[in-house]
């Protein structure tokens, strides 16, 4: 399957939900960078679209193609997000963060008066868990952090966990808040929204890449089409 094709076709149709004047949350990734350029000719054209990027990278491209960029406190309301994922299921839950952004994508989503996820075909998985969870820590004492997640893990079941600090080209990754990330390596999630509530509880964890009863519709593109399914 031509993954590009069903990320760009996904990106497309998400763009057609779009009204003039939204206030829009922009995602981050490459498949949210579809939905972004999608909005090109709207902004050429007028539209006076608001947009709340969840990163710099989402920012800078944003602002290139004319697009009014906004700070989430300077509105109260998001009419729609639209964003990429790294996993859904059937139920709609999603793992997100493969690109670190989990925070201000999760800030954003929930935020959001309708989010919507775009992907390509492969991402839609039976269970979540393949893709490994990446859980956003502060830096202070974030050796403790990590074991007591390891700690929360295993008492949730969870025996053969792999669960390592994010490096990035030789360097300890910061997020764009400057914070860490442990992704962690669970094979399969049952219930997402109970681990994403016991890995919250823990001090020192910011933010979960589960996202859970926040999707309202994912829009699937692969090389025949798109397909769309509704919470
Ligand atoms: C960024 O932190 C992530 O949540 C992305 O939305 C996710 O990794 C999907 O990225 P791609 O669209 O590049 O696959």
């Amino acid at each position: 399957m031509d993954k590009e094709a069903g990320k760009k076709r996904a990106g497309q149709e998400a763009a057609k939900f779009v009204e003039r004047g939204m206030t829009l949350g922009l995602g981050t990734g490459s498949t949210a960078k579809h939905f972004v350029d999608a909005l090109a000719p709207k902004a050429a054209d007028g539209w006076q679209l608001k947009g709340v990027p969840t990163s710099e990278a989402t920012r800078r491209h944003a602002e290139s193609i004319g697009i009014e960029i906004i700070e989430p406190d300077e509105t109260t309301i998001i009419d729609l997000a639209v964003d990429g994922t790294d996993e859904a299921d059937p139920n709609l839950n999603l793992i997100k963060g493969g690109g670190g952004a989990l925070l201000r994508e999760k800030i954003v989503a929930n935020a959001a008066q309708k989010f919507i996820v775009i992907a390509d075909k492969s991402k839609r998985v039976a269970a979540l868990g393949a893709f490994p969870l990446p859980i956003e820590i502060e830096p202070f004492g974030w050796a403790t952090t990590i074991r007591n997640i390891r700690t929360g893990l295993k008492t949730a079941g969870f025996d053969n966990l792999k669960l390592e600090l994010r490096i990035h080209q030789g360097e300890v990754f910061k997020s764009d808040g400057n914070h860490l990330i442990a992704d962690c390596a669970l094979g399969r999630i049952d219930d997402p929204a109970t681990l994403d509530q016991l890995l919250g509880a823990i001090p020192g964890v910011i933010e979960t890449g589960l996202f859970c009863g926040l999707t309202d519709i994912i829009i699937y593109g692969d090389e025949d089409g798109v397909s769309i399914e509704k919470a």
